[in-house]
């Protein structure tokens, strides 16, 4: 049973990471330069998916401008909207019924960034006579996710969601495998939770209390669901770390002098003047200008962007931002045409800083 159709979460307002949501779909925001959802759509096409379908906010095109109908991968994919407003993921996969048909599928939640190979799951999953696989992650704050519960012998018997004294260490993850039609016959018989959403637990809980086949496979390499920015920043640095060297190309241009050390990939159109030090790993965008600054470890620089004077570690800069000051800028996340500049006279500088931005100087 070859699965070869997989949903992908692509809504959600990402509150928790404002204000840089306001203005970007969370799942656009980029890791390693490239958007988060296309990590996902990676994982699911070299685990052998040929056709995705992503929900997307009411009327919200971005996605769908920026992903494209799946050429790029050779796969199909298409968009759909959650009607009636967010109900709970367990209702986004719901919303996806007449793409799946009776066909076995995957669901991802395109939030949750893994280092590492899916393919192993689905080979468990298709070896066997599962009706659906859990991808399971030890993780130090178990409350915040589903979690598995194990009887003596270890036989997995349910999935709590976010409870409050959790039994052992192990998230499931956003990762499902599910066989044919039995996901959408227990949505039917599923009810909201207390939070008023149709949790993807309920699902897994009515399967286990009805002796359904659940598997589960640990993850042994590193899984984040990168809710917050500081998930955000070590999944930016981990990826970076994970890429092989033939990752990190240079097409711009690099006046003598410049000082490089590890991994540092530049793209076309960039240019590096002879007093920047760039200390892998890094990814600067295209078109870029740097000038006496120091970049890295572990940064990303977007399209269009200009850094002068400045040091930039561990951090995302989104495309098309100007800084001009002898800052030292660290674990940060900036977003699209930002200007941080120092000014030459001492009278006081002005700032337009939208909500809920962090400054600290
Ligand atoms: C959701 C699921 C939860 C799972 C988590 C993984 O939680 O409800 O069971 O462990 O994703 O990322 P949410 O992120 O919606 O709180």
């Amino acid at each position: 049973m070859k699965i070869k159709k997989a949903i992908l979460t692509g809504g959600g307002r990402a509150t928790r990471l404002h204000p840089i949501t306001t203005t970007i779909n969370k799942h656009l925001l980029p890791l390693a330069n490239k958007p988060m959802i296309f990590h996902a759509i990676e994982k699911a096409v070299e685990a052998g998916i040929e056709e995705i379908f992503i929900n997307t906010n009411p009327g919200e095109k971005d996605l769908e401008n920026n992903i494209g109908d799946g050429g790029h991968w050779g796969i199909k994919i298409k968009f759909f909207e959650q009607t009636g407003g967010p109900q709970g993921i367990a209702h986004v996969v719901n919303e996806a019924k007449q793409f799946i048909g009776d066909d076995p599928f995957m669901f991802y939640l395109s939030d949750n960034i893994i280092l590492g190979s899916i393919k192993p799951m689905f080979e468990d999953f298709e070896n066997g006579n599962f009706d659906c696989m859990l991808a399971l992650s030890e993780v130090p704050d178990p409350q915040r996710f589903g979690v598995p519960i194990f009887d003596e012998n270890n036989k997995l018997i349910d999935v709590l969601e976010k409870p409050v004294n959790p039994q052992n260490n192990f998230a499931v993850t956003g990762i499902y495998l599910y066989g044919p039609k039995l996901f959408f016959e227990t949505f039917e018989k599923i009810e909201k939770s207390d939070r008023g959403e149709y949790e993807i637990s309920s699902i897994h809980s009515h399967f286990l209390k009805n002796n359904k086949n659940v598997g589960y496979k640990e993850i042994t390499g590193w899984w984040k669901d990168t809710g917050k920015i500081e998930d955000m920043l070590i999944a930016n640095r981990l990826l970076l770390e994970e890429m092989p060297e033939s990752d990190f190309p240079n097409h711009g241009t690099l006046e003598s002098g410049v000082k490089i050390s590890g991994k540092v990939h530049i793209g076309l159109g960039s240019r590096v003047d002879s007093k920047v030090v760039l200390n892998g790993p890094v990814i600067i965008g295209e078109n870029c200008v740097l000038e006496n600054c120091e970049i890295g470890p572990n940064t990303t620089i977007g399209t269009g962007c200009e850094i002068r004077q400045a040091v930039i570690k561990d951090s995302i800069v989104l495309d098309n931002t100007f800084v001009d000051a002898p800052l030292v800028i660290k674990e940060s996340l900036i977003g699209k045409n930002v200007k941080i500049i120092k000014k030459t006279t001492t009278d006081g500088g002005s700032m337009i800083v939208g909500d809920k931005t962090i400054i600290e100087i």
